[in-house]
């Protein structure tokens, strides 16, 4: 099969198309022929960081369909369409076929397209849990999302939107109209003003992208707000790791998101799609030749939205 493999020494982006062996699915795991999949921080950051997937192969988000599956595996048969994150089982979605457990995987619903379900896992079950579970936002909240422009701000916008939250979006002048039209009350352009100008005070901050200030984000919370931190540059991640605890003493809250794979969330997520209630956002596609520019756009830190791979089949169980 084809495979975008990694490979130290292969100047200049060491990921290289590659025939190599299809794999064979354990008893536990399902054989995937992989339709489209997507780029996240968790592919090329893992890459940079020299975190290499024991198969060498990157790609955690994908939709396919199912081409085998183990004797123990109960959800899933031959020719059923499926999504899933395929990070906590050694990713492996840039090739024809991906092997993955159950726990990654959810059935894709009819109505959502290969491309649309492969750019939501990641994107929107860290939007989910940051906005419900460590956010425990609620109806006729004050919102802030601080970078709602990439992958992730995008699907955070929306789920607030869902949850009936007053939404004030964070991002560059490019992407304001963007913002307010995936749902945003407001959006302050972070090249014009910063977002604590207007002494506005959120009950929920969720800060995606960018390298705002703790404690400025701390004052801008009411009494009892949550600050839930994703993503951004590396130093923001680390003062919130080491200084959150701290500073979440009072009733002010200042927290971390670790997103796990969730398939009840995702399922619920895929769903949402499939009724046009979330819409993910995707901004460039690219094909399997093109994968290390898809990597390398996305690793820019300035897309909008989500790059995601047309994987074409070759030999693949689907459509027959
Ligand atoms: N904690 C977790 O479990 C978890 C899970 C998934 C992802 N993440 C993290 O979440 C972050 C976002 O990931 P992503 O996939 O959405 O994509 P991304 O590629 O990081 O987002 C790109 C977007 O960020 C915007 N941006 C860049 N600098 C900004 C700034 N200073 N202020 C505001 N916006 C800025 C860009 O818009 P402009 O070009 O207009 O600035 C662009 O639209 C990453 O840091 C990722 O590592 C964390």
């Amino acid at each position: 099969m084809k495979a975008v493999v990694y490979n130290k020494g292969a100047k200049p982006d060491r990921l290289v198309l590659s025939d190599i062996q299809k794999p064979v699915p354990g008893d536990d795991e399902v054989l995937i022929g992989i339709r489209a999949v997507s780029v996240n921080a968790a592919d090329y950051r893992s890459m940079k960081m020299g975190m290499i997937p024991a198969r060498k192969i990157f790609g955690a988000d994908i939709s396919g369909v199912v081409e085998s599956a183990g004797k123990n595996v109960k959800r899933f048969n031959p020719g059923d369409e499926v999504a899933g994150d395929l990070s906590g089982c050694g990713f492996g979605g840039f090739a024809d076929f991906a092997v993955a457990t159950e726990k990654a995987l959810v059935i894709k619903p009819a109505g959502l397209s290969f491309e649309a379900a492969a750019a939501l896992p990641m994107a929107s079950m860290t939007a989910l849990q940051a906005l419900r579970n460590r956010g425990n936002i609620r109806e006729g909240q004050e919102v802030l999302v601080l970078g709602s422009s990439g992958g992730v701000g995008t699907m955070t916008i929306q789920l607030a939107r869902h949850f009936d939250a007053v939404i004030t979006a964070v991002c560059s002048t490019r992407n304001v109209e963007q913002s307010r039209l995936l749902g945003a009350d407001r959006v302050i352009d972070y090249t014009k003003e910063h977002f604590t100008a207007g002494n506005r005070k959120y009950d929920l901050i969720v800060a995606v992208n960018g390298n705002y200030s703790l404690l400025k984000c701390r004052k801008a919370l009411k009494p009892d707000g949550r600050y839930v931190l994703v993503g951004g540059a590396l130093s923001q991640i680390f003062r919130a790791i080491v200084i959150g605890k701290p500073l979440s003493l009072g009733r002010k809250k200042m927290l971390f998101l670790a997103a796990k794979t969730d398939t009840n969330d995702l399922g619920y997520l895929l769903n949402l799609a499939s009724d046009g209630i979330i819409k993910p956002v995707i901004e460039k596609y690219f094909s399997a030749e093109t994968t290390a520019e898809a990597m390398n756009y996305a690793a820019s830190g300035h897309a909008r939205g989500k790059v995601v791979i047309r994987w074409s089949p070759g030999n693949l169980y689907y459509p027959r």
